[in-house]
């Protein structure tokens, strides 16, 4: 009973991405000339975070699966979405998005299965020792892992586990079990789906820094503990004004690849405040541009994702009071002087 209830909440999921699929076939949007297929001869995919509210919008789907061969789930598939109730799955975000992804010839990258942010009530409350924290870790990792396996290419297994001052985040997953949490989270997830690739993600660690100094001890760790790790997402939410040298992040990508990892930029975004001039559009263009070139020739890169398509509905907005323009697209979905200068990167 149990698994026709399933087959038909997966059939729905299909059908309404076929139907988001569709406006796909319309007219592409003004300007935009296909990132993906630039990207895809260079061997790199390009991804971009959704947001599933947006999705029965035609111009942003058309956007999305012209411009992108990868999407990341915005929110639909952290915990307090996918697994807000101990009994229970709530898959059906997850699959629509999925098969909008597969209709599109796109692949999708889980994120992110254990994160102290948007975690479900429950947790907490059932969590009342280490061993019920680490069933609670590795149920949840393996039962969303298999739901997805050999659909789903890569994992943010365990995202910003790194303190920003000193050591681990003192989250109630690390104050409980201390990095065991990881450990299992990413041997759940490896048993689970062997074949999915399976990334640590964290912010403020693009270039080489005491955060990302902490990052990569504790995956040096892991290694020589055997844990299955295979790469290093580096979000790079960055601010115009603050950038991160290049050089230091390429020897920073370059000693995580020493380390046999993949590394991929996972949620690119760079945000000014106040006006967009056309200069300051240009020092935007211009940031972007340098990080691509490094994701273009630093070994071990495979993907780059923004986290966002369009300034209208980055999560920036938000999460920066005073910033707004952060993104590829402006909130018209018109390419900006930073998408042309992909474009251009990419097309030589
Ligand atoms: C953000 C989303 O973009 C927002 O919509 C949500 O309200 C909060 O989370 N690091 C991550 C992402 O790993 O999951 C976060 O996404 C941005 C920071």
């Amino acid at each position: 009973m149990k698994n026709i209830a399933a087959r038909i909440r997966w059939c729905l999921a299909v059908a309404l991405a076929a139907a988001l699929a569709f406006p796909i076939a319309a007219e592409p949007n003004d300007g935009l000339q296909g990132l993906r297929a630039y990207a895809a001869k260079k061997g790199l995919d390009l991804g971009v975070a959704v947001n599933f509210k947006q999705m029965g919008n035609a111009r942003y789907t058309a956007a999305v699966a012209g411009e992108f061969s990868y999407i990341t789930p915005e929110n639909e598939m952290k915990w307090e979405y996918i697994h807000s109730l101990p009994e229970g799955y709530d898959w059906f975000f997850g699959d629509s998005l999925l098969a909008f992804a597969q209709a599109n010839g796109m692949k999708l990258r889980g994120h992110a299965l254990v994160w102290h942010s948007q975690v479900a009530r429950w947790v907490q409350d059932a969590a009342v020792d280490k061993e019920s924290l680490l069933k609670i870790v590795r149920d949840h990792c393996s039962t969303i892992v298999a739901h997805y396996r050999g659909k789903v290419a890569k994992w943010d297994v365990a995202n910003e586990v790194v303190d920003d001052k000193e050591g681990l985040r003192q989250s109630l997953f690390y104050l409980k079990a201390g990095t065991d949490f990881i450990d299992e989270a990413f041997k759940a997830a490896r048993a689970a789906d062997p074949a999915a690739l399976l990334y640590i993600n964290d912010y403020s660690v693009e270039d080489i820094c005491p955060k990302s100094d902490r990052l990569y001890a504790l995956v040096k760790g892991m290694l020589a503990r055997g844990v299955p790790i295979d790469g290093v997402g580096l979000q790079s939410h960055w601010d115009l004004d603050a950038l991160p040298s290049m050089a230091s992040v390429r020897a920073n990508i370059e000693r995580f690849a020493a380390l046999g990892l993949k590394v991929d930029i996972t949620e690119l975004d760079i945000r000014f405040k106040g006006p967009a001039s056309d200069e300051r559009l240009a020092a935007q263009a211009a940031a972007y541009a340098e990080v691509l070139k490094v994701a273009l020739t630093a070994k071990g890169v495979s993907s780059v994702t923004v986290w966002g398509l369009d300034d209208g509905h980055s999560w920036i907005r938000n999460a920066f009071p005073g910033y707004a323009n952060a993104t590829l697209l402006d909130k018209s979905y018109a390419p900006k002087p930073a998408y042309r200068a992909w474009l251009e990167l990419l097309k030589q």
